[in-house]
């Protein structure tokens, strides 16, 4: 309802305007116009909105708000545009004005979305590169649950942003570069020297063993590290040796990960840090041209404003170390300037988001602090960082296996789609259903990772979060298998002869409801546009989650009571139209989320 919402304010600001013609003048020279602060009801006995605006008018009018607020309702009622759209306004407490829409104009705002497939959301134009740096797991090493939680967060951002029109770049910013590589190769070359020159000769799980190993040796062992070093220079110095063994580690890696993507069902543009190797000396001229660069120790460093250490100094990011190797930090503002920089040599975005744990927002606060400071980031332009809290088992402790190993990301897929498939194999005996291999092999994976995905974003990311098959694969509650389920109902409707694409297309007649659970599901069907703007706003997954959880919980309300079939006519047809309706959302929300439905279940 937004462009409801929209249309509201300006009848509003204009009934003010005419009620207090020099007030508004007033607010208009001070460059802050009336505001009627119009917001959603907050209950659904208050209607549809209620705006604020005549209370903050109280002092500067010196009269009662509730006189203030009938002096903007008369000229409200004096609009012909407004009463078309709203029953006579309510005056509710201290001075509220309570609207709501005439049944028809709900009814015509359903219509309008039949058949629609933005479902009513508007899509901006013209909009410069959103960027996405999610998911971004380190070469060598195991993707874990941490990237699994930045992938699947990540991916639905982006596919909100995409939905709303902006081009949106999927960066997968891969730790494929720095001293790790140097301890690897040296390592290799003594005990696996084959791995660094053919392609496959070790697996992931084989490469992920070398590199620990490589880390004690690199820890106790002064040579070893001394040659690791070198190893090092001779890789960022171009080696062609090195270099081949680099894109080999680097391939295999990569190959592993693809395979979770694939499963996910996630598409991201490797940039990995490497990238950026030739923009890093570029980093530190900036920022020294900029006087913003401090030699400490032999390091090059910037001091941030406001965050000091334990000793009430202020703290450096390090963009140089003392032997001449550049950090973490360097690459990401080597990666701002490139993002936000000029095409070709740059993404000419407007905004950056980064999605990783929150154990890097101070890495990200000095980071964007120096960028902001140094002048890298565009008037205008927004640099988010989206954190997430930890992963946790049901324990409340780090999730580990029961040896206490770090999980891996393949096996807590699998066994989320063997316990689906043991759940529906189940549900299937006590039912005495019987349905092909390939219908359960189908419908245990679809479950399975939709199941693994909606626990990860019904959460409010920033908090941490308990990982439990047992509750993301419940059937009750705020579960994907209660969303998908309520999808398989529709469908069922329409199995059992109710023609929901039909319902859309007798256009001549309108739509008509006489019953409260048909006026709640219309009322909540046309929240949609709302929450999705709010969550490109905002950036909170959870938003989307809990809309579709209630729009569930409003639709099995209306089903459970409200008779469909059995109904006739213009109300058969009304009510398709509203369960079609909330198919189409649930399937396009559920989309958004990453999430695949089914006919069937
Ligand atoms: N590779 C990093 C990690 O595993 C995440 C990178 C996030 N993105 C960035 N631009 N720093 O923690």
């Amino acid at each position: 309802m937004l462009r409801i919402a929209h249309t509201l304010v300006s009848q509003l600001r204009g009934a003010m305007e005419r009620a207090f013609p020099d007030a508004a003048a007033q607010a208009r020279e001070a460059g802050r116009p009336l505001d009627p602060q119009l917001a959603p009801a907050s209950k659904p006995e208050f209607g549809d909105f209620q705006a604020n605006g005549a209370l903050p008018l109280a002092k500067p009018l010196k009269q009662a708000p509730r006189q203030i607020a009938s002096a903007i309702v008369e000229q409200l009622q004096a609009d012909p545009s407004f009463t078309a759209l709203c029953l006579e306004p309510v005056i509710a407490g201290p001075g509220f004005i309570n609207l709501t829409l005439r049944p028809e104009r709900l009814t015509a705002e359903v219509a309008e979305r039949l058949g629609d497939p933005r479902l009513g959301v508007p899509s901006v134009q013209g909009s410069a590169p959103v960027v996405v740096d999610f998911s971004s797991p380190n070469i060598a090493k195991e993707m874990h649950v941490g990237h699994l939680r930045s992938t699947i967060i990540g991916d639905s951002l982006a596919r909100v942003l995409e939905f709303r029109g902006h081009p949106v770049l999927r960066l997968n910013h891969v730790g494929d570069w720095g001293t790790q590589f140097g301890m690897l190769i040296t390592h290799l070359k003594q005990v696996a020297p084959e791995a660094l020159d053919t392609a496959d000769a070790v697996d992931l799980g084989d490469l992920v063993a070398f590199y620990r190993e490589a880390k004690k040796r690199f820890d106790d062992d002064d040579a070893f590290q001394a040659t690791s070093r070198e190893e090092v220079v001779k890789l960022q110095g171009g080696d062609p040796v090195s270099l081949k063994a680099w894109g080999l580690l680097c391939d295999q890696s990569r190959r592993e990960f693809q395979k979770i993507y694939d499963r996910l069902d996630i598409r991201l543009t490797e940039r990995g840090e490497s990238f950026y190797n030739p923009y890093l000396e570029g980093v530190v001229a900036a920022l020294e041209a900029s006087g913003l660069l401090v030699v400490d120790d032999g390091a090059r460093c910037v001091f941030l404003e406001g965050v000091s250490g334990k000793d009430g100094k202020p703290l450096p990011v390090i963009v140089q170390k003392s032997d001449g190797g550049f950090n973490y930090a360097t690459t990401d503002l080597a990666a701002i300037r490139y993002r936000f920089g000029a095409a070709p040599d740059g993404d000419a975005a407007r905004r950056v988001i980064y999605v990783t744990d929150a154990g890097q927002a101070n890495h990200f606060a000095g980071v964007f602090q120096v960028a902001r400071r140094a002048g890298w980031i565009p008037e205008g332009a927004r640099l988010e960082h989206v954190p997430f809290g930890l992963v946790q088992g049901d324990n409340g402790k780090k999730l580990k296996t029961r040896a206490g190993d770090t999980v891996r990301l393949r096996d807590l897929l699998d066994e989320a789609v063997e316990r689906a498939e043991a759940d529906l194999r189940r549900r299937l005996q006590e039912e005495e259903r019987s349905e092909d291999e390939a219908f359960i092999q189908h419908v245990a994976t679809t479950v399975g990772l939709a199941a693994v995905k909606y626990a990860d974003l019904s959460q409010n990311r920033i908090t941490n979060y308990q990982f439990s098959f047992d509750r993301m694969l419940a059937l009750q509650g705020n579960t994907a298998p209660y969303l998908l389920y309520a999808v398989v109902r529709i469908a069922g409707i329409a199995r059992k002869g109710g023609d929901l694409e039909g319902s859309a297309s007798v256009a001549a007649e309108p739509l008509s409801y006489s019953e409260p659970q048909e006026w709640a599901l219309v009322r909540e069907l046309l929240r949609f546009d709302a929450v999705i703007v709010e969550v490109e706003e905002e950036l909170l997954p959870n938003r989307l989650c809990s809309y579709l959880f209630e729009l569930s919980q409003v639709f099995n309300r209306f089903y459970d009571q409200v008779p469909v079939l059995k109904a006739e006519g213009a109300t058969l047809r009304s009510r398709l139209a509203l369960c079609r309706l909330t198919a189409d959302t649930l399937n396009l929300g559920l989309g958004l989320l990453g999430i695949a439905t089914l006919e069937r279940m």
